[in-house]
């Protein structure tokens, strides 16, 4: 059985894998451009490109040139598709996307918030726009705002399941009840909560399902179960090509399945990362006096943080991961090697191809 392409709007990607955005800096230009030169879809990450010392309007420019550099480097490496991630706490995020459309970005994939004005910052209609939902409940009240006020629906949903890494659309608690929030589970939902819209439009919407997915089984169940297509970011970050330091990467080989942990980030949402000196440190305070340069994300409660994520997240890209936050999925443990990109493509085909011939 041949693997099933990936259809967004006129974007075809010839392998239903979607390498998920990781900010801050550990997906751009190079990681991108090898996921999309094998056929899968590669997003570069907008987030935190600017330096952040240099504060107020001096980061944002720097963020957005910086932003259209990675999406040039990008674009020279490679004719296949590239997205780009943008979160919606992020204080710059409007100008952000508008850099990315004027740079040719064709997939606009958007997390954090839900993007109900979207459509007005990219009015364009060939421009895909992709909200990462984490329910269905989050996807009907997109489709329904979208659909009232602009006559627009959805490109793609991007449903990410509890098993992600990075910011999680869920509350603590309900990260304790797995059975409840599955990712098998949402995706059905989500799935049935588009059918009266794409009935209405005549329209496909299609849902990449991510947070968890490791193999090409993995892919596999999630294509049976209705799923267009994976989001996939943790194994990602053991390739050779990722934008990560060797230090990042490291530190997902050494981890254990019990240094993956739930923190609490000054954004307010929860986030999985690996337990390392940094975090433990932070538990031992009680309140820290976080110098803030440059708020740069709506969202985060300086008064209360504990740390700035930024520089936290900067300083574990850097290779610094002693004073770093490493984000992770919850199966980065199971990694104990670094592979090209083409080898890991090819090694998840593989499984795939397999898989789709085996009984379910
Ligand atoms: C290091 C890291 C950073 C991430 N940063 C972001 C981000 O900035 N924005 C976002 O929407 N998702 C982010 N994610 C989530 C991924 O894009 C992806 O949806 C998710 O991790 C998929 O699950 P997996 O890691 O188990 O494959 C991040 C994930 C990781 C591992």
């Amino acid at each position: 059985m041949t693997v099933p392409e990936l259809r967004i709007g006129d974007l075809v990607a010839r392998v239903p894998i979607v390498q998920g955005g990781m900010g801050v800096r550990i997906s751009l230009s190079s990681l991108a451009a090898a996921v999309a030169s094998e056929g899968g879809i590669g997003t570069i990450s907008s987030i935190g490109l600017g330096a952040l010392e240099e504060g107020g309007q001096e980061y944002e420019r720097m963020s957005r040139e910086a932003l259209r550099e990675e999406i040039r480097r990008a674009q020279e490496m490679t004719d296949g598709i590239l997205a780009v991630n943008f979160m919606g706490a992020v204080r710059n995020v409007e100008n952000l996307v508008r850099t990315a459309v004027d740079a040719g970005i064709q997939m606009i994939v958007f997390g954090a918030g839900l993007p109900m004005r979207l459509p007005e910052i990219v009015p364009d209609p060939s421009v895909n726009l992709v909200p990462i939902v984490s329910s269905a409940r989050a996807a009907d009240l997109i489709l329904r705002a979208w659909t009232k006020r602009y006559g627009r629906i959805a490109s793609a949903f991007v449903l990410e399941g509890p098993l992600a890494g990075g910011h999680l659309g869920f509350s603590r608690e309900e990260l304790q009840r797995p059975e409840d929030f599955a990712l098998d589970k949402l995706l059905l939902d989500l799935l049935e909560t588009l059918r009266p819209y794409q009935d209405r439009s005549g329209s496909e919407i299609p849902v990449i399902a991510g947070g968890g997915v490791y193999d090409g089984k993995d892919v596999a169940r999630m294509l049976r179960l209705g799923a267009s297509g994976v989001q996939m970011a943790t194994r990602f970050v053991c390739t050779w090509e990722c934008d990560a330091s060797m230090a990042f990467k490291q530190a997902y080989l050494d981890a254990r399945e019990d240094d993956i942990v739930i923190i609490k980030s000054p954004v307010g949402l929860p986030g999985r990362a690996i337990r390392n000196r940094f975090l433990e440190e932070i538990e031992k305070v009680d309140r820290a006096k976080v110098y803030c340069p440059y708020h740069c994300l709506t969202a985060c409660k300086v008064s209360e943080a504990k740390f700035c994520i930024a520089e936290a997240l900067l300083n574990a890209w850097r290779g610094d991961v002693d004073h770093g936050l490493v984000f992770c999925g919850q199966n980065a443990h199971r990694i104990d090697k670094i592979l090209s990109v083409k080898e890991l493509m090819a090694e998840l085909v593989g499984e795939l191809e397999a898989a789709l011939v085996e009984e379910p």
